[in-house]
């Protein structure tokens, strides 16, 4: 039967390969920019990336200003200033430099110097009244796909829970992918956001389907739109390629083919999951990041396998697929015994052969916490409404989160 119409969205443009950073003075000229304000941190300062992003620019005859102040999981007051460290410059360009805490740091200031007001007024699907500050977003981790997302993701310090902007507004003018600057990423970092990479193309693959999106509760505009053929090709191919590469490009940092293959990947998923949708992993997540001192990426890798196994009952086939794509071509006749559970195990081994922690008590969360967790999960609707199988009580997320503990 054919799919109801579904459309696909991305960065205005992509500019992707080794040493792609260097066109960053071309696009600036593209995009008429005489100011322009990059918004990175101190780490990418010091190991200079900052200063090779810089470069360009001031060769294109631009004047630039660093802000270095940006975090990992960006508390609103982070976010707060930056904005007033960018007011001051009055730029006329921001560029988002960094993983996806400082490309999202920079997707949120976008928004609050386009249409005033404060990063906690935006947060909801859909919400933001026209185009924001002209954005460059370029990554350093390959992990969060916000080079082509339509999402930014930050800490409300107050409710302790990591929240959401989403707004195809939200999605850069320009993403530049330079694999090179992934290079000096650290072990830890290369696996947590890479797994992320992995749980958005799995979530974006085995969401609901977008004929029946359009059925569910709540309803109205949003940026998912459950799997569509072209999200759900990406997704195939980025879960293939963090298949092969992933545990290389942790075990070696310095391994060229897999840190190119994982920011490909990277860039992949981020296009699959922004216009099918990320599920019940990440409303799951978010409670626990903002409850406990962990990354993003580290607490969907720990729950990608719980939540595969609440999922299978309506996704079994998509799984068995899965587990072939991440055993790889020659690997899978012989090791790849078949079947969702077989799909699960490979998870949980990449997860534990790349250092992700296993168990939610693991990061200090206590099982009296499960329920309040559960009950702020099941809270977030627009992704229990992308779940394939569609969660009718917090009491069920609970049973899950209890796995997991
Ligand atoms: N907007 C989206 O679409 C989207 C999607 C998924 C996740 N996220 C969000 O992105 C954030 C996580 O981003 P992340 O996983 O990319 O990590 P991160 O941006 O939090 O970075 C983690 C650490 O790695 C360091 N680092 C990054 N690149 C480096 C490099 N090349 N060399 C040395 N150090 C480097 C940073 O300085 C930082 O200290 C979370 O807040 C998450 O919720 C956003
Ligand atoms: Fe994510």
């Amino acid at each position: 039967m054919a799919q109801a119409p579904w459309s696909f969205h991305s960065a205005g443009s992509l500019i992707f390969g080794n040493h792609a950073i260097e066109q960053i003075g071309d696009a600036a000229m593209r995009l008429r920019a005489k100011r322009v304000f990059i918004i990175t941190d101190t780490t990418l300062e010091k190991v200079g990336v900052a200063e090779q992003t810089r470069a360009p620019l001031m060769k294109a005859g631009c004047t630039v200003e660093i802000f270095t102040g940006c975090l990992p999981e960006p508390p609103a007051d982070v976010i707060r200033a930056a904005t007033a460290a960018a007011k001051a410059f009055q730029p006329d360009l921001l560029v988002g430099l960094g993983g996806g805490s400082n490309m999202d740091t920079a997707k949120l200031v976008a928004v609050v110097l386009a249409h005033g007001g404060d990063p906690t007024d935006w947060v909801g699907d859909c919400r933001i009244p026209g185009p924001v500050f002209p954005l460059v977003c370029v990554p350093t981790t390959a992990g969060t796909g916000s080079e082509v997302s339509a999402a930014a993701v930050f800490t409300d310090t107050a409710k302790q829970i990591k929240v959401s902007t989403l707004s195809q507004f939200l999605r850069p003018l320009v993403a530049i992918v330079d694999p090179l600057l992934t290079v000096g990423c650290p072990k830890q970092v290369t696996a947590d956001s890479g797994i992320d990479a992995l749980t958005h193309a799995i979530e974006a693959f085995t969401a609901v389907d977008h004929d029946e999106f359009l059925q569910r509760p709540p309803g109205g505009e949003t940026v998912y739109q459950g799997r569509n053929t072209m999200a759900s090709g990406m997704a195939t191919e980025c879960i293939m390629l963090v298949g092969q590469y992933l545990k290389r490009a942790v075990q070696d940092g310095s391994d060229l083919e897999a840190r190119e293959k994982m920011a490909y990947a990277a860039t992949l998923g981020g296009l699959a999951f922004s216009n099918a949708g990320v599920a019940l992993v990440h409303a799951m997540e978010y409670p626990v990041g903002g409850a406990v001192h962990v990354s993003h990426g580290a607490g969907n890798g720990l729950l990608l396998p719980y939540v595969m196994r609440y999922n299978a009952a309506v996704r079994a086939d998509e799984m068995r697929s899965i587990g072939l794509w991440l055993a790889g071509p020659s690997a899978a006749l012989q090791t790849f015994q078949g079947g969702v559970e077989g799909a699960i195990q490979i998870v949980e081994k990449l997860r534990e052969d790349i250092g992700i922690p296993t168990k939610l008590r693991q990061l200090g969360v206590t099982e009296e916490m499960l329920p309040g967790f559960a009950d702020k999960a099941f809270g977030i609707k627009r992704l229990m409404r992308t779940n394939p199988r569609m969660p009718q009580s917090a009491e069920e997320i609970l049973e899950v989160y209890r796995a997991a503990w």
